[in-house]
Parts: C-alpha cells; sequence; structure tokens
C-alpha cells in the first residue's frame, strides 16, 4: 500500500551543481526527466510536470520511457505543456516503442527486462511522440548529432536511441566531438557502460541516462538491488563520473575531461504492472551546470 500509492505518487525535484562550463560562463539550468511511463489517469504525475516549468530551465532533457499507453501521447504532450517552449532534447527509451505487459514484477531482480519479450514490431505511438516533441522544436537525438542553444551556451549534442533493445547506432554519431562548443552534451536512454565509454572517448563532457528506475524496490541502508543493466549499483541514480575512475594516463581528447559527468535520473514512474517504488522516490532533476573548478 504504501509503496502503490503513496511513495509511487511522493515526487522529489532533485538538485545537483555540475561543474563542467567555461571559465566565466553564466549559471545554466538542465531540466532532466526520464521513465515517466504515462497512462492517462496519472494525473497527479501530469500536473507534478506541468509545474516544472516554474524551474524556469534553459534547456530540457527526456531520457525516455515516457509512456506506457496508446492513449498517453496526447496527455504526455499536454502535461509537458509550457515546457514544450524551451528548448528541448530527447531520445526514445524501449517503453516507447512496446506497450508494458503483464509479468512477475520481482523478476527483474534476477534478470534485466532486455529479453523480457521478443517482439519487434512496435505497438505504441512512438513517431507520434516524437513529432510532438520536434514539432515544438525539440532536438531528436536518437542516433542523431546536432548543435542547440540554451541561454547563451553552444551546446553540442550526441545521442543514441535505447541500447537495452539493441537499436543503439553508435556508429553513426561516432567522432570526436568540437572543442570549440561550450558543452559537449550525451543523451541516452540505457546508461550502458559500453555505449557511455564511447561517449567519453569522443570527449563528451555531460552524459544524461534513465532506465534503471534507481532501482526502484530498494532496501533502506543497502540501496538499489539492481540496474537492469551493465551499470553497477551504485551509480543507479543521482551524479557520478564515468568511467567510475580516473583512466590511466589521464585527461583525454581535445578540452574535455577524461571523466565525463553521469546524470542518471530514477525516473518519474513505473511499469503499470509493476506500480510500486520503495525507498525510490519518483523524480526529476534539476541541474545547474557552473564553470569547471580550477
Ligand atoms: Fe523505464
Amino acid at each position: 500500500m504504501y509503496a502503490s500509492v503513496l511513495e509511487r505518487n511522493w515526487f522529489a525535484l532533485r538538485r545537483y551543481q555540475v561543474p563542467v562550463l567555461p571559465e566565466g560562463a553564466e549559471p545554466v539550468r538542465v531540466l532532466h526527466i526520464s521513465d515517466v511511463h504515462l497512462t492517462p489517469e496519472r494525473h497527479r504525475l501530469m500536473s507534478w510536470i506541468r509545474c516544472l516549468d516554474a524551474l524556469e530551465p534553459d534547456l530540457v532533457v527526456n531520457t525516455g520511457d515516457s509512456i506506457a499507453s496508446p492513449q498517453a501521447v496526447g496527455p504526455f504532450l499536454d502535461s509537458l505543456g509550457p515546457l514544450l517552449e524551451r528548448p528541448g532534447v530527447f531520445v526514445y527509451g524501449s517503453n516507447d516503442l512496446y506497450s508494458p505487459r503483464p509479468k512477475n514484477p520481482l523478476r527483474y531482480l534476477w534478470e534485466t527486462s532486455a529479453r523480457a519479450n521478443n517482439r519487434t514490431v512496435p505497438d505504441l505511438p512512438w513517431a507520434e511522440l516524437g513529432a510532438g516533441m520536434a514539432a515544438a522544436g525539440w532536438m531528436d537525438a536518437n542516433n542523431r548529432r546536432g548543435r542547440i542553444k540554451a541561454g547563451v551556451l553552444d551546446i553540442e549534442v550526441g545521442g543514441v536511441h535505447d541500447s537495452h533493445r539493441g537499436r543503439d547506432r553508435y556508429e553513426d554519431i561516432a567522432g570526436a566531438t568540437d572543442p570549440a562548443a561550450d558543452l559537449r552534451l550525451a543523451v541516452m536512454h540505457s546508461p550502458e557502460p559500453r555505449v557511455m565509454d564511447l561517449f567519453a572517448a569522443d570527449g563528451y563532457d555531460l552524459l544524461l541516462a534513465g532506465h534503471t528506475h534507481g532501482g526502484q524496490i530498494c532496501l533502506p541502508l543497502y540501496g538499489t538491488l539492481v540496474t537492469n543493466c551493465g551499470l553497477d549499483r551504485r551509480r543507479a541514480r543521482g551524479l557520478h563520473r564515468h568511467p567510475q575512475f580516473p583512466p590511466a594516463g589521464g585527461q583525454g581528447s581535445g578540452q574535455a575531461d577524461a571523466q565525463p559527468w553521469l546524470h542518471v535520473s530514477a525516473g518519474l514512474g513505473t511499469s503499470p504492472w509493476a506500480p510500486a517504488r520503495l525507498a525510490c522516490r519518483p523524480e526529476a532533476s534539476l541541474l545547474t551546470l557552473v564553470p569547471r573548478i580550477g
């Protein structure tokens, strides 16, 4: 009862400061949302998302798994509301393509959901979802690279489609990033280490991902049980570095740090077939980007 009714609707706004900008740059606010898994009856969740515009973010990043029903595209776009008038970037998660199916909600404790079904033909209106965000001017970063403005920042963006179901095509966006950009931003749904290694090697400064749900069911004093991908438990949510430890040899190419920042969102929703959260509140994050230290 607590996990399915109370905590599942106890939305949290996380705030982080990320020292990732060039010296002298003005702070920039990035709102990171993920894993909304929206069904049309989740009115509290929709209202909460709509209120996030009051934070006045300079950029909104949606790392996927936005819908969980064919009827959710309109309500999802409505809940974004005025956020759609701001600069934005999005990628899909596999749950934007495939509708949720009943399953043992504890099954994820012993296996990932990558092979949870063998469907290959999407049955959710992912294209309509993407068209709605793109029509507002948000950048579709699914296996794409581009350039956006947020505040006064010139941001190079690279993104991949969901690696959890093998839709990532890093080869389509591979190549060193532009050291002349103010920020090099990588966007993906699943924080798969093999993909993040590629982003880090190409010089991205900040990696944003979702997918893990922060573990969704966590144990007090122990934390996340599983990440549902290759990421270690300690980085299942929050702000960390990738790779976790400094690589031998120190700095990477260009101006980029050899260890870009990684923010993993625990997300705002759950699968309708696993409607519970424990010691892992649903969340959105406001990342305030500030100049690098030193
Ligand atoms: Fe998800």
